[in-house]
């Protein structure tokens, strides 16, 4: 089989060294990748660079071995063009459909699936004039990811920093494993919240209540959605996993915590998927200071308490007509029977089950589940990684949304 064609476009902006990475994951995976910069690009990385990384010729013009008709040929044959770094002006002429050098010309021709990281100072990227750059972009289609919060160069932190190149790889990944479907694209548009990983309820400074979640099918959740063109809150509970490219990553500890984040980025969303692991108790009281052991004493009891149920809560107090809201279900036994009742009383649209142990599901790669809809459907998802089991709950999530 042919290897997958990807244009692997630059623009110039500082960031362009961390493009040398995503190139060198891209071409190791088996990908044919033809580099196209822009003039500025070059300022920051060289062709050499470019070329070497990638064995292929680099140019940024239209004028180099017109013969080929490159400002043509490259886009057409592309099955996936990735923009990392993509400047304010790459993207506006990317927007208004400008053709001045090769990289703008292989973005009009291109019919394939498109993918832009955008990287910019703040002040740049929430302009207005990006922002309908960006939404027009969307709105046709293009994937263009949220950059991340951090440093931005010199002094300067914020939002705007390139994700970093292993995450943009994962989004080039899915998009292009999508590009044959029918839909690549379904959640374009959409806003969409995952909570992932497990609370951590404390007793005092040092110790706290928690459990063995690690996140790893929340964020699978919410790299999904991403590629799927959703822009993704992902609440994220003690997870040591990296943030996923183009997420909104608000972190959490506790319960409570939890829920009000949640029932925050709700408001505007069209989808929630509850994949955290939410203490259903915490402890009544937090002592200030560590808990001592007393000679002759035995320990006081742990008293505990409820902690709200986020998922009834949403399901009941829809934030907005049409809302989809998933739920997961961590049964150790009965688990079908159990998983029908916990979606009567939890009262979301769709309930994901899967049985828990002690080795499974918990920290591994691969999920087995059934998913049970409230019309009464049942999907089964049969034993394989965490990110078929995303994009078969995004599945059925874009089907209610219609
Ligand atoms: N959940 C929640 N708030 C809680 C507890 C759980 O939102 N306080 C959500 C989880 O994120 C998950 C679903 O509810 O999506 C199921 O959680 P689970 O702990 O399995 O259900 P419980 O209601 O705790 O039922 P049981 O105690 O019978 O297992």
């Amino acid at each position: 089989m042919d290897k997958p064609k990807v244009v692997l476009g630059v623009s110039g902006g500082i960031a362009a060294y961390k493009a040398c990475e995503l190139l060198r994951r891209l071409t190791e995976s088996g990908h044919e990748v033809r580099v196209v910069p822009t003039d500025s690009a070059l300022h920051f990385v060289g062709a050499a660079t470019w070329s070497a990384l990638s064995g292929n010729p680099v140019t940024t013009e239209v004028w180099d071995s017109v013969h080929e008709v490159p400002h043509v040929r490259i886009g057409q044959s592309a099955d996936l063009v990735v923009v990392a770094p993509a400047t304010a002006d790459l993207l506006a002429k990317a927007a208004h459909g400008l053709a001045d050098d090769l990289l703008t010309n292989t973005l009009l021709t291109a019919r394939c699936p498109v993918v832009f990281a955008p990287a910019m100072h703040t002040e740049m990227w929430e302009h207005p004039a990006t922002q309908e750059n960006v939404a027009t972009l969307r709105r046709r289609g293009a994937v263009v990811i949220e950059p991340a919060v951090g440093r931005l160069t010199g002094v300067d932190t914020g939002k705007g920093r390139l994700p970093e190149p292993g995450e943009i790889f994962e989004v080039c990944r899915r998009v292009l494993a999508r590009g044959i479907e029918e839909r690549p694209l379904d959640l374009a548009g959409r806003h969409v919240v995952v909570s992932a990983g497990g609370t951590r309820e404390p007793l005092d400074p040092v110790r706290f209540l928690g459990n063995r979640s690690t996140g790893k099918q929340g964020y699978a959740l919410a790299r999904a959605a991403v590629a799927r063109g959703a822009r993704v809150t992902l609440v994220s509970a003690n997870s040591e996993l990296p943030d996923p490219a183009g997420a909104d990553v608000v972190r959490v500890g506790t319960a409570v915590q939890l829920r009000e984040a949640v029932v925050k980025a709700a408001a505007d969303a069209d989808a929630v998927v509850m994949a955290a692991a939410v203490a259903d108790f915490r402890p009544a009281t937090y002592a200030e200071g560590k808990i001592k052991k007393r000679d002759g004493h035995e320990p006081d009891p742990i008293v505990l308490v409820r902690n709200p149920d986020v998922l009834a809560e949403i399901s009941a107090d829809r934030a907005r007509p049409g809302q989809v809201i998933v739920g997961f279900a961590a049964e150790t036994d009965d688990v079908l029977a159990n998983g029908r009742a916990k979606l009567a009383r939890k009262g979301c649209d769709l309930l994901v089950v899967n049985e828990v142990g002690e080795h499974k599901t918990f920290g591994s790669e691969a999920n087995e589940a059934v998913v049970l809809a409230a019309d009464g459907t049942e999907t089964p998802v049969p034993y394989g990684p965490k990110e078929a089991l995303a994009d078969t709950v995004w599945d059925l999530v874009a089907d209610r949304l219609g």
